[in-house]
């Protein structure tokens, strides 16, 4: 399944447990949904380049590490994916935020693209594009498709809190050099493109359009 993480943690499982079951109420699933990207984010910038740079302790002076490297930017898939944004920037407080809107088309259920807005210097950073969901991989390739070609990103990682199998092959054979950063695979879909067990539309229930 290419470059795939699936996390692993009992907190996880839980929060996830609070997002899947229908009588979770807005504000609750709101909440879930940030902590789970906080815990994900902790996984998926493991590998953030350090250096050592000299630090006066009150007791003496020694080396230590700061973050080093590319500087970072965070890209939602509106709507869904703001729900995953401001815990990951109480993180990573530098972080810049570009938005992407794309809809998936009721019929087709192909992506639509209706609203892009990126930092300018988004072609120097490293990505993390982020999505409660990924189902059929639509709107997660066309993201990265508008990334890498329209502003020439070229370090970018996905964080899907849960993915059907059908979403992380799209994706692993459209962008086999990403990496991908999951909470939950699920079976699969059903013939509305919408992930089982799952946990419905994720907008909506972040946002209480239905
Ligand atoms: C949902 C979800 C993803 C997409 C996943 O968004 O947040 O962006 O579907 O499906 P895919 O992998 O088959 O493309 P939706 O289109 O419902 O828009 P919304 O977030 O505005 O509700
Ligand atoms: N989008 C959602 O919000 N939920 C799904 O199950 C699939 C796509």
């Amino acid at each position: 399944m290419g470059n795939v993480q699936i996390l692993q943690h009992p907190l996880l499982d839980h929060k996830l447990s609070i997002l899947r079951d229908k009588n979770t109420g807005v504000k609750e699933f709101r909440e879930s949904v940030g902590e789970i990207a906080a815990l994900m984010c902790y996984e998926a910038t493991r590998n953030l380049p350090t250096q050592e740079v000299e630090i006066e302790t009150p007791i003496t002076t020694a080396k230590f590490k700061v973050l080093a490297g590319k500087k970072l930017a965070i890209v939602p898939i509106l709507r869904a994916g703001l729900g995953m944004v401001d815990t990951m920037i109480s993180l990573m407080p530098s972080a810049k935020v570009g938005h992407i809107g794309l809809f998936r088309d009721p019929e087709t259920h192909e992506p639509v693209k209706y609203y892009c807005k990126m930092p300018p210097d988004i072609s120097e950073r490293q990505v993390f594009v982020v999505d409660p969901m990924l189902a059929t991989g639509g709107s997660a390739v066309a993201a990265i498709d508008v990334l890498k070609k329209e502003y020439g990103c070229k370090s970018i990682t996905l964080m899907n809190i849960i993915a059907a199998p059908e979403g992380i092959k799209a994706v692993s054979e459209a962008h086999p050099d990403i990496d991908i950063y999951v909470a939950a695979v699920d079976q699969g879909l059903n013939e509305n493109a919408y992930i089982v067990p799952g946990l419905g539309d994720c907008g909506d229930r972040i946002f209480g359009t239905k």
